[in-house]
């Protein structure tokens, strides 16, 4: 078993979960990992913990280097359990060891545990000294649970993000030394599906983190930024900022094409406008994916037909699925098909209006158009967009 020394008397201790393929709804395709470090100082201290699961093989991991029992500070950036689930198994070990946390964290860990643990609340602007290193804290509620809080080592240059710029992705790697384009990618669909509602505490927290030093910005998911820092904040700028390229996705679900008509010319109008675009058909892509590229799209174009007094449950997943993460910047076109009953828009409506997206304008044309009627979109959102 491995064990990374990032630093001098840094390790990663965490591990990789190289076959997950659904976080809680988004599609992992790459795994992904939990990392945690241990910092070796007159003070011994644990950043972070893993998944249930793998409370063993972190364990063993920390076994390696030391004695599990030497921890004198835990460090819990946040609670959620992929980040916590290794915690009562490892405080077992360390009856004598304080858990640094925020005040949310301390809540948060007595209704997921109620544990008997040494709690120190900790607050932005606070710090610790470890002996030749200092811990500063930082609190980023909401990036992203209320409790979340970021850890930076001034002496090592060091900053613990947590969940902020992490990617799922499983490596052998611990450095960003894969393809800039793969890592970037995860980072993106990462803050897609995971921070993505919550960017304007984003903001407040990156414009603190660009007033520190930094040489490594140590993630607890994925790799960990050391040759590519400025690009990954400059693409958190962007995505915190929710600023969008000349971009639009299209997504929809159909049932005998008619939908998936309109689709192309929707598609038409936006190309034809020199916008780019990206085409999805929901019975072949997942709703996490679609999300990535909402997040620098300028418009969201969405379509189903009525089904069943209601619209399909693909369409209806997604919408759900955007509702709870898009931000308000965004505009977009509904557009279906009807045998007897329009419900379709109804619905689609309904869940735009609820998504804060600005509606442009809506297409809903009876049973099969044809040629004419489609070119009629085409001209029609070429007028508009
Ligand atoms: Fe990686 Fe919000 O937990």
């Amino acid at each position: 078993m491995k064990t990374r020394e990032i630093a001098k008397g840094i390790y990663s201790v965490g591990v990789a979960d190289w076959n997950v393929r659904n976080f809680h709804g988004y599609l992992t395709q790459k795994g992904t990992s939990y990392n945690a470090y241990l910092i070796i100082d007159e003070k011994i201290t644990l950043i972070d913990t893993v998944k249930t699961h793998f409370s063993q093989e972190l364990i063993d991991r920390i076994s390696q280097i030391m004695s599990l029992e030497k921890i004198d500070y835990v460090v819990s950036n946040h609670v959620e359990m992929d980040h916590s689930g290794a915690m009562p198994e490892v405080m077992k070990r360390l009856p004598n060891a304080t858990v640094l946390t925020s005040q949310s964290g301390e809540k948060e860990y007595k209704l997921h545990f109620n544990p008997d643990w040494k709690f120190q609340v900790v607050k932005t602007g606070d710090s610790i000294s470890l002996g030749k290193r200092t811990l500063n804290f930082l609190m980023t509620p909401m990036v992203h649970w209320p409790d979340n809080m970021v850890t930076y080592c001034p002496e090592e240059k060091i900053l613990f993000s947590n969940d902020a710029f992490g990617q799922h992705l499983a490596s052998s790697n611990y450095f960003d030394d894969e393809p800039l384009d793969v890592i970037m990618e995860e980072a993106k669909k990462y803050y897609a599906n995971i921070i993505m509602p919550y960017s304007s505490q984003a903001v407040a927290a990156l414009d603190a983190v660009k007033k520190m030093d930094i040489r490594m910005i140590a993630p607890s998911h994925g790799l960990i930024w050391k040759n590519n820092i400025p690009a990954i904040i400059e693409s958190y700028t962007k995505w915190a900022h929710c600023q969008a390229d000349k971009k639009v996705v299209i997504v929809w679900d159909s049932m005998y094409g008619s939908t998936e008509k309109i689709a192309y010319a929707v598609r038409n109008a936006f190309e034809a406008k020199g916008y780019q675009y990206k085409f999805f058909d929901l019975k072949s892509n997942h709703v996490s994916d679609v999300i990535t590229d909402c997040l620098d799209a300028e418009y969201i174009c969405v379509g189903s037909p009525t089904l069943n007094k209601n619209i399909m449950p693909s369409v209806a997943a997604f919408l759900t699925y955007l509702q709870g993460l898009v931000t308000k910047t965004k505009k977009g076109i509904l557009f279906g098909s009807y045998g007897w009953a329009q419900q379709n828009m109804k619905f689609m409506e309904r869940y735009f209006e609820e998504s804060g997206i600005e509606l442009i304008d809506k297409y809903n044309v009876n049973f099969i158009p044809d040629k004419n009627a489609l070119q009629a979109i085409t001209e029609s959102v070429i007028s508009k967009i």
